[in-house]
């Protein structure tokens, strides 16, 4: 059902003689919003990592070939990366998701490439876009590589060669690096110790969590004598999984990886912010169990293990975060159509980002092209689906330290507050995920800049973009500044809105 919020229209809520006496449309001009929303600028969530902001890609049905890379070609398609950089993505996770469980990285290196049969996904791997090409295009879009290691069918010793191979500066795999026409090591920091290793269903053979443990410790030590500045993103999963893994791995763990996917129930678009409410109480969940388990940095760590322990607390890994509906078409059904409601969720999971920043090191958008996108194509063109838009929004105009914001009779609003670096500038994120009711609100009377609104919005919450109509972009942007003085703002029905303002 979708959430409803008459209560918001403003009418007699001052209960004055005066407001009771007025004809309904004057007292509309004087009633102040019911709804308020107050920042607390004195009570900061955390620095929001810039890393939060990045997206994956998976040698997965269309996600590589036919997505970022033209195969007849040979050649990243320029339409598709032209919408990538418009992202903006600071991190890029490769190769996988459950890929990651049959991918040999030897693979695609090198001139010689064998095409391999993705076991996992169906069709095969001509494996045309390996590892250098991958570093190319995360260099093309800004962002910084995030590989993750097969720890199924590959070994310790080919994932510390991945290491040397992309870090190393004179021994084979760097000379190797070197002759296939890359003269500087690319300095990769994210290195994921495998995904979802506790899925049974999965190719992988770690689903007893004593086995993923032996085996991590393992591939940690061999690739951090490769590299001993490496982060290590270890598989997370379930309360008790996640336990023994903190317990044991704490360390050498730098990240504990969290996948969050939401879903709607069919015909009823308002569950989707219930299943993205409960993402927010597993990250809550699973944030006091880091804390709970592990030191904030490690000491007494042997010197025979040849490198560091964490100097750093354990975050969060959200390094698949999304939204999963039945139905979509391609391999395993996961090109989904996103519609407008679908977008306002997106701005609700980064509101969730925000107001737990403190335990969140990074996040990766799973995906990023065809598979669970914010870009579709086909042969001849793409599309930036709804969901795109709160994307590239958030990461354009948030700030990076998180403070609390309260939002008082506006249960249809979901709202986080951050503040640029220089402190200058607050950004009041607000979502109004009441299909059919604007919601007049009250604003901070303590913030006394003035207000500039950028506002995202669609004609309904059903709109989509597609391939079918390439040209027709569903979705708007306004961007206003209010008069001085303002005091209030309405959130209109569906909207997602960036309010700004200047705080010195
Ligand atoms: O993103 C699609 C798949 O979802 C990934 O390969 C896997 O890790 C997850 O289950």
């Amino acid at each position: 059902m979708p959430l409803q919020s008459r209560r918001y229209f403003l009418g007699l809520s001052t209960g004055t003689l005066a407001s009771a006496l007025l004809p309904a449309p004057v007292k509309r001009l004087f009633a102040p919003p019911a709804a308020t929303c107050t920042v607390h600028l004195d009570q900061p969530l955390g620095d929001i990592n810039p890393a939060i902001y990045g997206q994956f890609i998976e040698h997965l049905g269309r996600a590589i070939y036919g997505g970022i890379y033209d195969e007849p070609t040979r050649s990243f398609r320029p339409d598709v990366l032209a919408k990538v950089q418009g992202l903006r993505p600071t991190l890029l996770r490769y190769p996988g998701g459950t890929v990651t469980k049959i991918y040999h990285w030897k693979d695609g290196v090198g001139p010689n490439r064998p095409v391999r049969k993705n076991l996992i996904w169906g069709g095969n791997d001509s494996n045309h876009v390996g590892t250098d090409e991958f570093m190319r295009y995360a260099e093309l879009v800004g962002a910084a590589p995030f590989l993750t290691v097969n720890m199924s069918t590959g070994t310790a010793e080919e994932a510390a060669d991945w290491v040397e191979y992309c870090n190393g500066t004179d021994t084979y795999y760097a000379t190797q690096r070197q002759a296939n026409g890359h003269p500087q090591p690319y300095r990769v920091q994210y290195w994921g110790l495998g995904n979802e290793e506790a899925a049974k269903e999965d190719a992988g053979t770690l689903q007893d969590p004593r086995d993923y443990i032996k085996k991590a410790w393992y591939y940690a030590k061999l690739m951090k004598l490769q590299d001993p500045s490496i982060t290590l993103i270890m598989a997370g999963d379930q309360e008790d999984w996640n336990r023994q893994i903190l317990q044991e791995l704490h360390p050498i763990c730098d990240y504990l990886s969290l996948h969050l996917y939401a879903s709607s129930k069919p015909g009823d678009p308002a569950s989707l912010f219930t299943s993205i409410a409960e993402m927010e109480a597993s990250i809550r969940r699973t944030a006091a169990q880091i804390k709970a388990l592990t030191p904030v940095r490690v000491e007494n760590f042997s010197k025979w293990y040849r490198f560091p322990s964490r100097q750093q607390p354990v975050r969060l890994a959200i390094d698949e975060w999304g939204i999963w509906e039945n139905g979509g078409r391609g391999a395993y059904g996961l090109e989904v159509t996103y519609t407008w409601n679908h977008a306002l969720g997106v701005a609700c999971f980064l509101n969730i980002f925000q107001r737990n920043a403190a335990a969140i090191g990074l996040a990766t958008w799973a995906q990023t092209v065809n598979v669970l996108a914010p870009i579709m194509t086909d042969d001849t063109t793409s599309v930036c689906q709804t969901i795109y838009y709160p994307l590239e929004l958030y990461r354009r105009l948030c700030g990076t330290r998180s403070v609390a914001v309260a939002l008082a009779g506006a249960e249809a609003l979901d709202a986080a507050a951050s503040v640029s670096a220089d402190g200058q500038t607050l950004t009041l994120a607000l979502v109004n995920r009441d299909s059919r009711a604007a919601v007049p609100l009250r604003l901070d009377p303590k913030i006394v800049g003035r207000w500039t609104a950028h506002e995202l919005n669609a004609p309904s919450i059903d709109a989509a973009n597609t391939l079918q109509a390439p040209a027709t972009n569903v979705v708007s942007y306004q961007q206003r500044t209010l008069p001085a003085g303002a005091s209030s703002y309405t959130c209109a029905a569906h909207s997602i809105t960036l309010l700004q303002a200047r705080l010195r």
